[in-house]
């Protein structure tokens, strides 16, 4: 027994838990997801897993993205930078509901099944369904030679490496990753970007994983602000735009581990109900980078204030006008809008495992929940 502790210390490297590790891991995961695959100076993807495909993907005029759970939140984004990018228009299913209405589908479409594990029965049955019907299947998995890849046409691996925490944290950067990769890739098929655009873009994306690494320095502020609300009972996570799926991720992470009831929203949705909660006792962390959205952010921030809410907020570096408002704020490295949710996850992947840890929850196997879902 004691030698399996000592193996299972090796295992964790040196963290007390495998989703701290996992965590820590991600400037190289990303990387790994990049590597062979931008060439920056050149303005190219390369994505030879689907390059066979590449009619396909000029010619495709609806891509459907099915997943389950985190991954599902990956195709948030995902969607976000496909429509943005390469002007395709994308749809995003729970794979479970998708597979039990009797979906609209031809030979036309592109189903992209993401998943970390490749065996989750209700994405494996969808991507059946669309198969069946005609469609050309993607996947984005991480498990190598797991099933969806297998019963997929063409596909990307993410590279994350093995993922063994069950809360997802290094596998949904490298699936955003590799969703990203897609979009340019597809934009570059189809003219939807300019070379310079790309050079730009690839670029900037190409030194994600170091600011990835830099972000991970607010750890220890991180915890400092654990400490404040880990006795909460509800918090919300609010943003816009392809921030809207972190906060839905930020919130998954929160009750996946912590067992702390939170909701993610769209910030301008607040107004339509989740305002109806908001007190003293209601932390609610806003993603508040300079954005598009950075001024409609603000007001939302200034209407939870006026009700008492205590605001944790994910700034752009050197941010000054919403430290000003918020209780806390958590700075990141400034980037383009398309890689915002590549670090402003990473603080809400500490934020949750600090609090969990505190709260003396089972960080790495929560209560009833799985890794991998083979059951419907
Ligand atoms: C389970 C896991 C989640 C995961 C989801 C989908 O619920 O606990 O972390 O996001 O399944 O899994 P997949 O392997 O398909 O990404």
């Amino acid at each position: 027994q004691k030698l399996e502790l000592q193996l299972e210390m090796l295992e964790k490297g040196g963290y007390d838990h495998f989703m701290l590790k996992e965590i820590y891991e991600q400037p190289r995961s990303v990387r790994d997801c990049l590597r062979g695959r931008i060439y920056p100076q050149q303005g190219k993807v390369q994505l030879g897993g689907v390059k066979e495909y590449v009619e396909k993907l000029k010619n495709v005029d609806r891509i459907i993205i099915v997943a389950c759970g985190t991954s599902w939140h990956a195709g948030l984004v995902g969607e976000y930078l496909i429509e943005e990018y390469a002007r395709v228009p994308v749809e995003v299913e729970y794979a479970s509901e998708f597979r039990y209405r009797n979906p609209i589908i031809t030979e036309k479409d592109l189903v992209i099944a993401i998943s970390q594990s490749g065996e989750t029965a209700d994405t494996m049955a969808a991507i059946e369904l669309a198969k069946e019907k005609g469609a050309t299947i993607f996947g984005i998995c991480n498990v190598v030679g797991a099933s969806i890849p297998r019963l997929s046409h063409a596909g990307v691996y993410t590279h994350a490496g093995p993922e063994i925490g069950v809360a997802s944290t290094k596998a949904f950067t490298a699936q955003v990753t590799a969703l990203t990769l897609m979009a340019f890739y597809i934009a570059q098929q189809r003219g939807t970007i300019t070379e310079s655009k790309l050079i730009e873009y690839l670029t900037e994306l190409n030194e994600i994983p170091t600011l990835i690494e830099k972000t991970l320095k607010t750890n220890d502020h991180v915890q400092i602000i654990a400490d404040k609300f880990k006795d909460s009972t509800n918090c919300l996570f609010l943003g816009r735009g392809s921030s809207f799926p972190v906060a839905l991720e930020g919130a998954l992470k929160l009750k996946e581990i912590s067992y702390i009831h939170a909701e993610g929203y769209p910030a301008a949705e607040m107004k339509h109900g989740p305002i109806a909660l908001i007190d003293e006792d209601m932390p609610v962390v806003f993603i508040a980078t300079k954005n598009s959205s950075y001024e409609k952010v603000i007001s939302n921030i200034q209407e939870v204030r006026a009700r008492g809410g205590h605001v944790i907020a994910i700034v752009s570096e050197g941010d000054t006008v919403v430290r000003d408002m918020a209780d806390y704020v958590i700075e990141i490295p400034q980037t383009s809008e398309a890689f915002v949710p590549l670090l402003a996850t990473i603080p809400l992947q500490l934020l949750s495992y600090h609090i969990a840890v505190m709260r003396g929850c089972n960080v790495d196997q929560p209560r009833n929940l799985a890794k991998s879902v083979t059951v419907e």
